[in-house]
């Protein structure tokens, strides 16, 4: 494999692009926005930087990483020559459905199509493309260049030498597979994702606040961070999604969202990127401590 395809230059889009491209990989990077592209290299060029800071990598390596990606608005043009397309783009099932259904159209015949879902069905995306046993879930973790894990998912039709290729491929990205099984949430964020959602319904019923309940969880469990401060790292209306993704995948109760999660949703308390969530963020300096912290 020589050519990998991110189709996405947003928070994971780039992250894939920046740790495929470190690792060798000619990228092709697509979005449909100009912007978010020119955003996405240079977050990728400024987390370089850091690590050149750090003495990881040295200059020269940046400048070769760099190299290694070409950008695109042209999804045609971009998948073109791919040996591997990873989609990390809006989750948003229709618009998934719908970049498959092109990217299984125009892509080598031999190409393995992988998406970065958090919760849509791999299943129900391979379904619509005429080679369903190639594609496959490959689940990175934020920040992708630092975080080790991969959730590798199998939809229902992936074959087990395209299973074993992707497992291969993230151990040569310097990261851990492991593989899961297509049911809503797969595992990581099943198991995650209840936590979080009874962080918030322990605040609801007034059992403790906001730092309360998460010193407890960063003392007491040994988290890096809290679960209200995650939540609101990872976004509430994703979480919001997740969680009936797994709801109305699983019709069990012990999924249903927290109604003060709904709410926060619905009032635009979005958490990080929206300046509110559990916490405060106006202050672009208290924004920054949190992400800092988390990538450290
Ligand atoms: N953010 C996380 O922590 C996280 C973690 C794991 C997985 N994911 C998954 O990764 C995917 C991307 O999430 P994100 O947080 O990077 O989102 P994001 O909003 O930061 O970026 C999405 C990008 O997709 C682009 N896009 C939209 N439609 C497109 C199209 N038709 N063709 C090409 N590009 C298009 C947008 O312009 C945007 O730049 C989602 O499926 C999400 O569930 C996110």
């Amino acid at each position: 494999m020589k050519n990998v395809a991110v189709i996405g230059a947003g928070t994971m889009g780039n992250g894939i692009a920046h740790t495929f491209a470190q690792s060798g990989f000619n990228v092709q990077l697509i979005d449909v926005s100009e912007h978010a592209l020119k955003k996405g290299i240079q977050t990728i060029a400024t987390n370089l930087d850091r690590m050149v800071a750090k003495e990881k990598i040295t200059e020269a390596d940046k400048t070769t990483t760099l190299n290694h990606i070409e950008s695109f608005t042209d999804l045609k043009k971009g998948v073109a020559k791919a040996d591997l397309i990873v989609e990390a783009a809006t989750e948003n099932l229709e618009l998934k459905l719908k970049i498959f259904k092109e990217i299984d159209q125009f892509s080598l015949e031999s190409a393995i199509l992988a998406t970065n879902t958090s919760s849509i069905s791999i299943t129900q995306i391979a379904a619509v493309t005429a080679k369903p046993e190639r594609v496959i879930g490959m689940h990175f973790m934020n920040p992708v260049p630092i975080m080790k894990l991969v959730e590798i998912i199998r939809g229902y039709n992936t074959s087990d030498d395209v299973t074993k290729t992707i497992m291969a491929l993230s151990k040569t990205l310097g990261k851990e597979p492991v593989e899961v099984n297509d049911y809503p949430g797969f595992v990581a964020n099943r198991i995650l994702m209840p936590m979080l959602n009874e962080s918030i319904e322990t605040l609801y019923n007034g059992v403790a606040g906001v730092h309360e309940i998460d010193t407890v969880m960063k003392l007491g469990m040994a988290h890096p961070m809290g679960p209200l401060q995650l939540a609101d790292f990872i976004g509430l209306d994703v979480c919001l999604s997740i969680l009936n993704v797994m709801y109305d995948g699983f019709k069990n109760p012990k999924y249903a969202p927290c109604p003060l999660l709904v709410n926060m949703v619905r009032a635009g308390k979005l958490g990080v990127k929206s300046g509110e969530g559990f916490y405060d963020y106006s202050e672009n300096k208290k924004a920054e401590k949190i992400s800092k912290q988390f990538l450290k």
